[in-house]
C-alpha cells in the first residue's frame, strides 16, 4: 500500500498527471524517515527539516504535524515488518501548461514504506570503500529537494566502481557525501562540514554529534580539508539508511591503515541507544 493525495491504495493503482510539475521540473522536495520496531524515529526533526524545504520553495505544508503522524503510522501498519523506512514527497502538484515559474497549484503528496535492514555491528566493522569527486551541485543542498540529477550521476559512478559512497569536495573542502554527511575524526576531535547551503543538515548527523558528546569526543563542525584526510584517524559517514558507517578505503588509499578506530564503536553504540529511547 502507498499514500497517494489522501487515499492510501496499491502501488500498482497509484498514478499522477503527466502535468505533475515534480514528473515534468523535479518541482518538489522529500524526506526518508527510518522506523524501528513500529516506531517513527525522530518525526518532529524529519517534520521540522520538511518545513523547511517546503518553505525555502513556497509550498504550503498541506498537512499538521499530528496529521502526519496519523498518515504515517497508519501506512506502517499495511506492513508487517517492524522496522522501514519512510519515503515521502511533495511536489508543487499539477498545472494545466508546462512552464517554468508557477501559480499557486494542489501539491501532491506521496509516500511509501520500505523494509529497513540496517547493517549489524559485525557487517559495518568490515569498513567500507569511497572515492572524491569535485562537488558539482548547487548552493542550495540544504533543500533536500527531489532533483537530484547530481547525486544520481555520483551514485552511478559509486555502483560502477563498487564504491560505498562518493565523497565531495569544494574548493578542497569536504561538503558531504552523495547521499549522506562526512565526519572525519583527528586527535579525539570530529570534524564535520557546518551547516548552511552547501549541505544537507542530516537528521542522523546531529545524532552523531550527540553521541560522539557522550563518547568525549571534542566536536569542530568546520569544514575539513580533502588533504587531511591522509593522515585522519578515522572517516565516517552518515545517514538515515545507513546509519554510522566507517570508511576504510577513500581513492584506493587507506585511512588509518585500514583500522576502524575506537570511538567509531562508541559512538555507533551509543547511537543505537538512541533507537531503543
Ligand atoms: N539521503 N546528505 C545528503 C545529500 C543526503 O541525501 C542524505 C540522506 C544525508 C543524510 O541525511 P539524514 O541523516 O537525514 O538521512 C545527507 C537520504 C537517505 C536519501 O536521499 O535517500
Amino acid at each position: 500500500m502507498v499514500f497517494l493525495n489522501g487515499t492510501f491504495i496499491q502501488k500498482i493503482k497509484a498514478s499522477i498527471s503527466v502535468m505533475d510539475r515534480g514528473f515534468l521540473f523535479g518541482d518538489g522536495v522529500y524526506e526518508v524517515i527510518p522506523v524501528y520496531q513500529g516506531k517513527i524515529f525522530r518525526l518532529t526533526e524529519h517534520l521540522d527539516r520538511l518545513q523547511n524545504s517546503l518553505d525555502s520553495i513556497q509550498i504550503t505544508n498541506p498537512y499538521s504535524h499530528d496529521e502526519w503522524h496519523t498518515i504515517l503510522t497508519k501506512l506502517n501498519s499495511f506492513s508487517p515488518e517492524l522496522d522501514q523506512s519512510l519515503y515521502l514527497q511533495i511536489t508543487r502538484g499539477a498545472d494545466t501548461q508546462r512552464k517554468h515559474n508557477f501559480d499557486t497549484l494542489t501539491p501532491t503528496v506521496y509516500i511509501e514504506a520500505n523494509p529497513l535492514t540496517p547493517k549489524s555491528k559485525a557487517q559495518l566493522k568490515i569498513g567500507f570503500s569511497a572515492m572524491t569527486r569535485e562537488d558539482i551541485r548547487w548552493h542550495r543542498c540544504d533543500i533536500k529537494s527531489t532533483s537530484l540529477l547530481a547525486n544520481i550521476l555520483y551514485a552511478q559512478e559509486a555502483k560502477q566502481h563498487q564504491v560505498e559512497e562518493i565523497i565531495l569536495f569544494r574548493n578542497h573542502e569536504i561538503t558531504e557525501g552523495a547521499t549522506s554527511n562526512v565526519f572525519m575524526l583527528k586527535d579525539n576531535t570530529l570534524f564535520t562540514h557546518p551547516t548552511g547551503p552547501n549541505i544537507l543538515s542530516g537528521i542522523t548527523r546531529d545524532l552523531v554529534i550527540s553521541s560522539a558528546k557522550a563518547c568525549r569526543l571534542d566536536i569542530q563542525e568546520t569544514p575539513f580539508l580533502l588533504d587531511d584526510i591522509q593522515h585522519a584517524d578515522g572517516l565516517w559517514i552518515s545517514s538515515s539508511t545507513r546509519e554510522i558507517m566507517p570508511i576504510t578505503l577513500l581513492d584506493n588509499r587507506p585511512i588509518n591503515q585500514g583500522v576502524i578506530h575506537p570511538a567509531w564503536s562508541c559512538v555507533h553504540d551509543h547511537y543505537q541507544q538512541l533507537k531503543n529511547d
